[in-house]
C-alpha cells in the first residue's frame, strides 16, 4: 500500500484508494464497476458548483456566530418513488420547521444521493438464514433474498439518474424561497469520486450533492472518506460519536481542512442523551482551544436508538433532552450553537415515540433503516431550539 497524498497539491479523486476503506461494498463484476465509473465520470453533475460555493459562503457567516443550519430528510432515500410529490412534501415541511427558527437559517435537506448506508454489522440474520446486510439502495436491494442482497454496480447509476431529477425539482419547487441545499453521507467512494469535478481555478468539488458528510463509523483520520474529503471544496459534515477523542478529533481536523477555514467543516455531535455531556465538552472545548472555525451541530437522532422488542425504538424525549444538553454545553463552552440535524418525513408515519404517548399508537413504519420524525415531532424539536438560540451578539 502505498501512503495516502499529504500536499493539498498532490490530492486526486482517486487518491483514496491507496488508505483503507471500510464499509465498501465487495463487487463481483469488477468489469461493470469500471464501466459504471467511467459512465458517471462524465455524467451530468448532481449539482451546480457555484450552488455549492453559495452554501459555503452562507456556512462561514453560520460559522462566524450568525445564522442556524436545519438539516433533515429521510435516513435512506428509495429508488423508484415518483420524486414530485415527495420533494413538495420535504420542501413544504422545511417551510413550515423555518418559521420557528431565527433567520438567516440555512436549509439543507438529506436529499439526491441519500442512498448508501453504513451498518453494524455486515450480515443480517433471520432464523437460520444469514445474508448480506442491505447498505442502502446504491448498493444492494433490502428484499431478504440473496440476490436482493448482492452488490450491484449498475444501481450508482439509477440513483445519480434519481438525484438529478430530484435536485432539479427540489430547485425549481423552491424559485421564489429561500434554497434547498441537498447533502447525503458520502459512503460510496467510487460513486462521489465520479462525481468529482473541478472548477474553472483547478479546485475540486463533490458534485454529488452540496453538502457531504462523514459517518461516525467512517471518520478514521488515516482513511479513505477523510482523504476523500480533504481535497474538497465543499461544506463537509463530520458525525462526532462517544467513541472520538479530543486528539482524534483535532487530528481528523488538521487532515481535512489543515487551512482552517471558516465554514468548511461543521461538525454534528450525536452521542445520545446519556452520553452527551461526558463527551460533547472536551471536543466542543478542543475545537475552540486549537482556533478552530467549525460549526457545531445537533443531531438527536443516531445516539438515541434502543432496542425494543426486535425494533430500534428513537423516543422524543430522548431528542429533546440531547438538544437541551448540547446548547446548554455550547453556551458553557463559549460555542455558537449552528444547527440541528434531524431524521424527518412530510408523510404520515409515527416511527419515532412519543412526545406524548398518544402520539405514538396506530404505529405506521415505513423507514428501510432508522425511524423518521413526522412533521408534529420535528416540529416539537425546533420549537424547543427556537427557545434556546442565543440572539445575534
Ligand atoms: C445517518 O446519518 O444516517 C447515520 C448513519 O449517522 P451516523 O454516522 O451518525 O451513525
Ligand atoms: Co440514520
Amino acid at each position: 500500500m502505498i501512503a495516502a497524498p499529504q500536499i493539498a497539491d498532490s490530492w486526486s479523486p482517486a487518491g483514496w484508494r491507496a488508505c483503507p476503506a471500510v464499509q465498501q461494498p465487495d463487487y463481483a463484476d469488477r468489469e461493470l464497476l469500471l464501466d459504471v465509473e467511467r459512465a458517471l465520470a462524465t455524467a451530468t453533475p448532481v449539482v451546480a458548483i457555484e450552488d455549492s460555493a453559495a452554501l459555503r459562503a452562507l456556512a462561514a457567516r453560520v460559522a462566524a456566530g450568525d445564522g442556524f443550519i436545519l438539516q433533515g430528510g429521510d435516513c435512506a432515500e428509495t429508488l423508484g418513488q415518483p420524486q414530485g410529490p415527495a420533494v413538495a412534501g420535504i420542501s413544504d415541511l422545511f417551510d413550515q420547521l423555518g418559521t420557528h427558527l431565527p433567520q438567516p437559517l440555512v436549509n439543507i435537506a438529506r436529499i439526491a444521493g441519500q442512498f448508501a448506508k453504513p451498518r453494524s454489522s455486515a450480515v443480517e440474520q433471520r432464523g437460520i438464514i444469514a445474508l448480506q446486510a442491505y447498505r442502502g439502495d446504491a448498493i444492494n436491494g433490502s428484499d431478504f433474498t440473496a440476490a436482493a442482497r448482492e452488490p450491484d454496480p449498475a444501481r450508482m447509476i439509477a440513483i445519480h439518474a434519481q438525484s438529478v431529477e430530484t435536485a432539479q425539482l427540489l430547485a425549481g419547487a423552491r424559485i421564489g424561497r429561500s434554497p434547498i441545499f441537498t447533502s447525503h453521507e458520502a459512503m460510496l467512494l467510487p460513486y462521489e469520486q465520479a462525481l468529482a469535478r473541478c472548477d474553472d481555478e483547478g479546485r475540486w468539488w463533490a458534485t454529488s450533492g452540496h453538502m457531504v458528510w462523514i459517518g461516525d463509523r467512517t471518520r478514521q483520520d488515516d482513511g479513505a472518506h477523510v482523504e476523500f474529503a480533504s481535497g474538497i471544496e465543499n461544506l463537509v459534515g463530520v458525525k462526532c460519536g462517544p467513541s472520538q477523542s479530543a486528539d482524534e478529533l483535532i487530528r481528523l481536523l488538521d487532515r481535512i481542512d489543515p487551512a482552517n477555514q471558516p465554514g468548511k467543516i461543521a461538525l454534528i455531535g450525536r452521542f445520545g442523551a446519556e452520553a452527551i455531556e461526558q463527551h460533547l465538552p472536551a471536543l466542543m472545548e478542543a475545537t475552540r482551544r486549537a482556533g478552530r472555525r467549525v460549526l457545531w451541530m445537533i443531531d438527536p437522532m443516531h445516539g438515541n436508538g434502543r432496542i425494543e422488542g426486535s425494533r430500534k425504538v428513537r423516543r422524543v424525549s430522548d431528542m429533546l433532552a440531547e438538544t437541551r444538553a448540547f446548547f446548554a454545553i455550547a453556551r458553557a463552552s463559549g460555542v455558537h450553537p449552528a444547527g440541528l440535524h434531524l431524521e424527518m418525513s412530510a408523510e404520515k408515519i409515527i416511527e419515532c415515540v412519543g412526545p406524548d404517548e398518544a402520539a405514538s399508537t396506530g404505529h405506521s413504519f415505513q423507514s428501510l433503516c432508522d425511524p423518521r420524525l413526522n412533521a408534529a415531532q420535528a416540529a416539537e424539536l425546533v420549537q424547543l431550539v427556537a427557545g434556546l438560540v442565543p440572539e445575534p451578539a
